[in-house]
């Protein structure tokens, strides 16, 4: 059993981030997921971001102890832009929160820091909590520019009027999503106190309160260890939240 020695008075969040995964079956995992929380539920809140199309078949199951997120949001409410969701959408399918500037998204639909802005802002008024991704590719990592970068993407892609309740942080270097690879605790423990010190500096009281999440190859083996970093608020997790088995695997790190 995991004691998370960092910041205890932040409630931790993991969050599932499906991606482009998932049809009708897969809602079992989410009913599974269901079940184990209410037979031992951890001490951090849950999430789950499924692609749009399941976004209202999960809320139908009123999945108790797990909120349901989405992956991304259009800056504006309604329009004449084709295959985009607005975050109003996303609230009127039961999401409460939306991913905003996850790197395949900058990387897949060029999205800059000022369009990630855009989004958090469009979160914020639609009522969402706003989950903003950072992080360094190994290139970056490599020529010892990560902090640089990281706090950059924070300063360009965050409204002046971020709460801790409408925003959250999630550091994932690009290196390390889907690859298995992963920092070393020193390196994860140097990015969030940077990250926090930055929030600290921007948002005064409410930066000290705010959710920093680790993302990036995230899995029951190394979640103890991750999420006892200081300043590690919880885990943004993309693979391993596809079975109810391994994301309750990881919030074992919080029971
Ligand atoms: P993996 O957990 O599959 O590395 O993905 C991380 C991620 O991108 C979550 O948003």
């Amino acid at each position: 059993m995991a004691t998370q020695k960092s910041t205890p008075k932040i409630k931790a969040l993991v969050a599932g981030n499906w991606k482009m995964n998932g049809t009708g079956k897969q809602l079992a995992e989410l009913r599974k997921l269901m079940t184990a929380v209410g037979r031992r539920k951890p001490k951090a809140d849950i999430m789950i971001c499924p692609p749009a199309t399941l976004l209202s078949r999960m809320a139908a199951l009123k999945p108790k102890g797990v909120a349901l997120g989405g992956q991304d949001c259009h800056a504006n409410i309604a329009g004449a832009h084709t295959g985009d969701i607005s975050a109003e959408m996303l609230k009127d399918a039961g999401a409460r929160a939306v991913i905003v500037g996850h790197s395949e998204r900058r990387a897949d639909h060029d999205e800059s820091d000022k369009a990630v802005r855009a989004k958090v802002e469009a979160a914020h008024r639609a009522g969402l909590t706003a989950i903003m991704c950072v992080g360094e590719s190994l290139k970056q990592r490599k020529a010892g520019e990560t902090l640089k970068i990281v706090q950059a993407q924070l300063r360009g892609s965050l409204p002046i009027d971020c709460s801790a309740k409408n925003t959250v942080i999630a550091y994932e270097p690009v290196w390390a999503i889907g690859s298995g690879l992963t920092p070393t605790v020193a390196q994860v423990e140097e990015v969030h106190n940077a990250l926090r010190k930055a929030l600290l500096r921007r948002f005064g009281d409410e930066g000290a309160k705010m959710r920093i999440l680790y993302g990036g190859s995230v899995k029951p083996t190394n979640a103890d260890e991750l999420m006892a970093v200081p300043n590690v608020n919880g885990a943004l997790v993309g693979g391993a939240s596809l079975t109810a088995k391994d994301l309750y695997g990881i919030l074992k790190a919080y029971c």
